[in-house]
């Protein structure tokens, strides 16, 4: 992608409305815009950045043996009376009516659709486990939208369903979900600490929060210290074998959020008990027959008793993450992305757009680098140094190929690491091979 021709408004200047510094970077970045109070449109840096952290959650939940559909956005008020969660869930849920009258609701997450779906196609436990998921928009009317997309109304999360026929079978689930929470944060570069929740709406009674520490975090939390040296969760991860064990590993130290806080148990913990703000990135219920019995989800067991299928729920919140990955990489000057989720690999700068010489060797590493498969944003505006500096530094891709008059008389570029700002000076052969794989 040319800079001169892509469409990515930066701000110079703070925006007054951002009080954290996600949404002040993520506004200053050309990333996203408000379009009502907690709801935002992705430009496209942003929604380059979503689409990644999007892959990478679906990558994760397909190695774990869930199974990607798309439910719609609007869905209709009865099966929400079936559940009783119609009243329940008050102001939050933004109610609509269509021209005939009938009551509908943009969905504010997908229990009871999915409970509907299972009980019309499922009949016997031979068709058990099964393990289904989405990542569609939610709406929540909050009370208080703030911090940008980290507390939108609306928001885009992955949600995952689990159908089992016992208690046991429900657990495997749970634990398989719990190791690809694990893997799938780790992958976007984040410590994710999963911490004994409450349930909430949703109901049950075994639930974990994945949170990161933040300063700036909404909830306050609490954990053992040696969660922050925690390695995370390596390569291969057997999704058939007993996953009890890792499960027990992640959970066998004190962690947990503020409504589950045990002020006595934590205080044995002494000096060892860290004390935290907090960001929650993830969230996973079990809460067993609570929507099969209440929809009358059943299946025939094995001697054609009706059996209520037990069910757990997992969500994600992909947009959040975008704010939550930058709360915890980002320096004075913008973001850091990890390689994992950034919008481009590399910027390349062109110190000289009009030089001849720079303009040759500029499209050539250009040309040769999108050849290997990298994602280039390469800035051929002419504009002073500084700011083309600023703005990449302030937009923050990983590596920035820098492209001046006198080093490319003899073959020299510049070679810059965004997140440790780590300048090597290489031939235009050796930049390339580095950035390439090829040494
Ligand atoms: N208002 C919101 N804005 C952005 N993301 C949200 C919002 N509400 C929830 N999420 C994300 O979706 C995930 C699942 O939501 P859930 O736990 O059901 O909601 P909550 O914790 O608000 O009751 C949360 O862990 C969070 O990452
Ligand atoms: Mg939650």
């Amino acid at each position: 992608m040319k800079l001169s021709g892509y469409f990515l408004p930066t701000l110079k200047e703070h925006p007054a409305e951002a009080q954290i510094v996600s949404h002040r970077l993520m506004l200053r970045a050309g990333m996203i815009r408000q379009a009502s109070a907690g709801i935002y449109s992705w430009l496209p840096l942003g929604f380059r950045v979503l689409k990644k952290i999007e892959q990478i959650v679906r990558e994760e939940q397909d190695a774990a043996g869930a199974q990607e559909l798309l439910m719609p956005t609007i869905q209709s008020a009865d099966l929400w009376r079936e559940s009783g969660r119609y009243e329940d869930y008050g102001k939050e849920m933004l109610r609509i009516t269509d021209r005939h009258d009938r009551d509908m609701l943009y969905g504010p997450t997908n229990e009871e659709l999915i409970t509907a779906i299972f009980r019309d196609s499922v009949r016997s436990y031979r068709e058990l486990p099964r393990l289904l998921y989405h990542i569609q928009w939610k709406f929540r009317d909050e009370v208080r939208p703030r911090f940008g997309v980290m507390r939108g109304r609306e928001f885009l999360m992955k949600d995952s369903y689990s159908f089992d026929i016992d208690y046991d079978g429900a657990r495997r689930a749970y634990n398989r979900m719990f190791v690809a929470y694990l893997r799938t944060f780790a992958r976007m570069g984040l410590k994710a600490i999963p911490m004994r929740a409450d349930t909430g709406p949703i109901g049950g009674d075994l639930s974990h929060e994945f949170i990161i520490l933040a300063e700036t975090g909404e909830s306050e939390v609490f954990c053992h210290r040696d969660f922050l040296s925690f390695d995370p969760l390596g390569e291969d991860v057997d999704y058939d074998a007993d996953l009890q064990p890792v499960f027990d590993k992640w959970t066998g130290l004190y962690a947990a959020t503020d409504e589950m806080h045990d002020a006595a148990e934590a205080a044995r913990l002494g000096d060892a008990l860290v004390s935290a703000r907090g960001i929650e990135v993830g969230h996973i219920f079990y809460f067993g027959t609570k929507y099969s019995k209440a929809m009358n989800a059943v299946v025939a067991g094995p001697s054609g008793e009706e059996i209520p299928v037990e069910m757990g729920s997992y969500g994600i919140g992909v947009s959040r993450l975008v704010g939550g990955i930058i709360e915890a990489s980002h320096d004075e000057s913008g973001i850091i992305w990890p390689d994992s989720v950034a919008p481009f690999d590399v910027g390349l700068i062109n110190l000289r757009a009009g030089d001849a010489e720079c303009d040759t060797a500029c499209n050539d590493l250009y040309g040769k680098l999108r050849a290997a498969g990298l994602d280039v944003l390469y800035d051929d505006r002419d504009e002073r140094a500084g700011a083309k500096f600023a703005s990449m530094d302030l937009i923050g891709l990983p590596w920035q190929l820098i492209v001046g008059p006198r080093g490319i008389k003899s073959g020299v570029v510049e070679l810059k690491r965004r997140a440790t700002g780590e300048r090597d000076e290489l031939s235009v052969d050796a930049a390339l091979g580095w950035l390439t794989g090829g040494g």
